[in-house]
């Protein structure tokens, strides 16, 4: 029965085990990962696109049992890059499916769109003497 320890700084530890193929799936992230064993614990992980791979809100790092963990995908790596204080040990917890015990934190920040008001602007219209450059399309 794999342990599962979240750590939040501030906070008492939280560890949950479960059995595999006994979870009930509640329709976030894939079966079996961090997000899904921390909501039918009722422990708090953000997941603003509902768990599928579209955000970076459930990041985690993982501080013991990276070997208990699932492969890290493509897309999971590609989406991890936009991730606030990423580390070598970081996982999306939505991604991320348990395999053994494992010890994750969470970050101190992570970046969450749907709360901040949307999408960010990633860059600056081009300003002359006469006005914004308009964009030929
Ligand atoms: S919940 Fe959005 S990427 Fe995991």
């Amino acid at each position: 029965m794999p342990k599962v320890t979240f750590v939040q700084r501030g906070k008492p530890d939280q560890t949950v085990e479960f059995e595999h193929g006994k979870l009930p799936y509640l329709g976030h992230g894939l079966p079996e990962s961090f997000l899904d064993v921390a909501l039918n614990a009722g422990i708090q992980l953000e997941h603003a696109c509902g768990g599928s791979c579209a955000c970076t809100t459930c990041h985690l790092i993982i501080r013991q049992g990276m070997e208990n963990l699932s492969e890290m995908e493509e897309i999971e790596a590609d989406r991890l890059d936009t991730a606030w204080e990423l580390t070598t040990s970081s996982r999306l917890g939505c991604q991320a499916v348990i395999k053994g015990d494992v010890v994750a934190e969470f970050p101190m920040y992570t970046r969450n769109y749907v709360q901040e008001g949307g999408a960010i602007q990633l860059g600056q219209p081009e300003v002359t003497d006469e006005g914004p450059k308009e964009v030929q399309s």
